[in-house]
């Protein structure tokens, strides 16, 4: 099992290159946000009880991602390469991702810190359109779609993520420096970080982590 971890504030990048990453790449890409949005769009219980914590831009509790993650490598197996976005987000589920890679044999190989000034992040987010039918993201100045309000590839109605309006994402940004920033050390200290300048164009972060991936 290989396993990098795309580490980074809200609106760093992480999802726009994995996506990139997913094209020229065997790794999965795991959004634990993108499964806990998928679980409250189908109101499992998973998704009942991470709903009011995404509202509000806090973290959903430790117990349920470590669920949802645990059960997703358990599926696929030890052969599996995981790209994890958005995971793990604390000191507990750093440590819990850690167990469970070592009892299929294998650790954390890379971390990739996508570093992204604060005022970007806020420009990024409040500027992000996702499609409501297939999920495409967009941005209203640095990727706009060919039609105003609509998706390129399926024409679904593009909207505002119902936590990127600019509270929230001053909130989610604060969350990010007091429970997620230490894990910063925590991979350093591991000797398996690699920090990006990710405020230029989505492919100059792709090209950087692939060269790292390729040393
Ligand atoms: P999650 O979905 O993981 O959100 P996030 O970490 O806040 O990250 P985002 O998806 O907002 O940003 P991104 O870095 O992926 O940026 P993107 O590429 O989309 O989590 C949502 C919520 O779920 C959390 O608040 C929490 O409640 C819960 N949650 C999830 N995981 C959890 C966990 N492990 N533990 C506890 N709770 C958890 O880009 C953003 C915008 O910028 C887009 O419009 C894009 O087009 C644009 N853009 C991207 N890159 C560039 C670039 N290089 N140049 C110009 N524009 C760019």
């Amino acid at each position: 099992m290989k396993v990098m971890i795309l580490l980074g504030a809200p609106g760093a990048g992480k999802g726009s290159v994995a996506e990139q990453l997913k094209q020229s790449t065997q790794y999965a890409h795991v959004s634990t946000g993108d499964m806990l949005r998928t679980a409250v769009k189908a109101g499992t219980e998973v998704g009942r009880q991470a709903k009011s914590y995404m509202e509000a831009g806090e973290l959903v509790p430790d117990d349920v991602i470590i669920g949802i993650v645990r059960e997703r490598m358990d599926a696929d197996g030890q052969q599996a390469c995981y790209m994890f976005d958005g995971f793990p987000r604390t000191q507990e589920q750093a440590r819990l991702l850690d167990t469970a890679l070592a009892q299929f044999g294998s650790e954390v190989n890379k971390v990739f810190q996508l570093d992204v000034p604060r005022e970007i992040l806020i420009q990024r987010l409040t500027g992000r359109r996702i499609c409501t039918q297939c999920g495409a993201v967009y941005h209203v100045i640095n990727m706009p779609p060919r039609v105003e309000g609509a998706c390129d590839t399926c024409g679904g109605a593009l909207i505002q993520r119902p936590d990127d309006g600019i509270d929230v994402v001053e909130n989610r940004l604060d969350v990010y420096q007091k429970q997620t920033a230490s894990l910063i050390d925590y991979y350093q200290a591991k000797g398996v970080l690699v920090s990006i300048d990710a405020a230029k164009h989505v492919d100059e972060t792709k090209r950087s982590i692939m060269e790292s991936l390729a040393e």
